[in-house]
């Protein structure tokens, strides 16, 4: 099917349709497959991409810059204290100067609605690098991984085991949109938004997707193809750090959950890590670890989204 991504935004994962994924999968393969050419063909040559942080990144940060060396453009890095956005000046504002400079604007947020007001004002394309709500860069990113060492999506089970946070959301929307099965697996109290989760299932109905949480690891965890985790506390958090640790104990990826899952699931993890916590520092170095391929593969998936949105 012709997919055209030409000026869209992307808030949300579920704001690409399952061909619309496989497409910015499919130019992100060919993209990763000769860099030499694609350094020579500088398909974003003179384009510039903006980049608002409020909050600290190594992956998000350095691989939409570095992808954007690769392909010929440039990326300017604004930190908090450079725009100080609605301190400073309106998000609004920011949004319409901004649009008269660059290319695209790449938003690393607080709140959705923050990215969500950048998106609505902007005439260029917005891209969220990650807010309180979603993170869809990552998961397209863990698609195309998935996609890489299993050769398929579809009917496939991934299992999130930790907060039902911004990352769990966007798998469960992904995965949804994909037809892969997802079962989020929460201590009691820390499950997906409802909303979020009523949103996933309706998009896995098209697609015979099964989207389901549960509270219990070992259940949970049964026959994956897929375990991945996230810190118990994402950025912003922090104040909540000790007492997750007490709810999350038992909530993590180590040998005995992965007696549960198929011999050959794939480990994953967004990344920073938290060894001690979500995840065995000895089951991230498992040859079934994708870690570093997920860490790589931001840069892969979101050239091949750029290109889509202003090549
Ligand atoms: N996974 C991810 O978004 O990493 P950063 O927070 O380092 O950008
Ligand atoms: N859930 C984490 C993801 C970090 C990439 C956070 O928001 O901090």
């Amino acid at each position: 099917m012709a997919v055209n991504l030409r000026g869209r935004n992307l808030l949300s994962i579920k704001d690409l349709s399952g061909d619309e994924i496989t497409a910015v999968l499919d130019k992100a393969a060919e993209l990763k497959a000769d860099r030499r050419r694609v350094f020579d063909e500088a398909p974003l040559a003179g384009k510039t991409l903006a980049m608002i942080f409020l909050k600290p990144s190594l992956r998000t940060r350095v691989s939409f810059e570095t992808g954007m060396t690769l392909l010929g453009g440039h990326a300017i890095y604004l930190a908090p204290t450079d725009i100080k956005l609605g301190q400073r000046e309106t998000t609004e504002d920011i949004a319409l100067v901004l649009s008269r400079y660059v290319d695209l604007i790449m938003a690393r947020v607080f709140g959705h609605d923050t990215v969500a007001d950048l998106g609505r004002h902007a005439t260029v394309p917005v891209i969220n690098g990650l807010s309180d709500l979603e993170h869809p860069c990552q998961i397209l990113a863990d698609l195309l991984t998935i996609r890489e060492r299993k050769n398929r999506l579809a009917g496939l089970k991934a299992v999130f085991i930790g907060d039902g946070n911004n990352v769990a959301h966007s798998l469960m929307l992904g995965a949804a949109r994909v037809g892969m099965h997802m079962t989020v697996v929460t201590p009691h109290g820390c499950e997906p938004q409802e909303q979020v989760l009523q949103e996933s299932r309706a998009l896995g109905a098209a697609t015979g997707a099964r989207i389901e949480v549960v509270n219990d690891p070992a259940t949970g965890a049964r026959e994956a193809d897929v375990l991945y985790t996230d810190v118990w506390a994402s950025m912003g958090q922090e104040a909540e750090a000790e007492a997750k640790k007490r709810a999350f104990s038992g909530f993590r990826i180590d040998a005995d959950l992965m007696k549960h899952a198929k011999s050959d699931a794939i480990i994953m993890h967004c990344l920073p890590a938290h060894y001690d916590e979500e995840i065995d520092y000895a089951a991230s170095r498992t040859p079934n670890s994708a870690i570093f391929d997920q860490a790589e593969n931001r840069m892969h998936a979101q050239n091949g989204l750029m290109v889509l949105l202003v090549g």
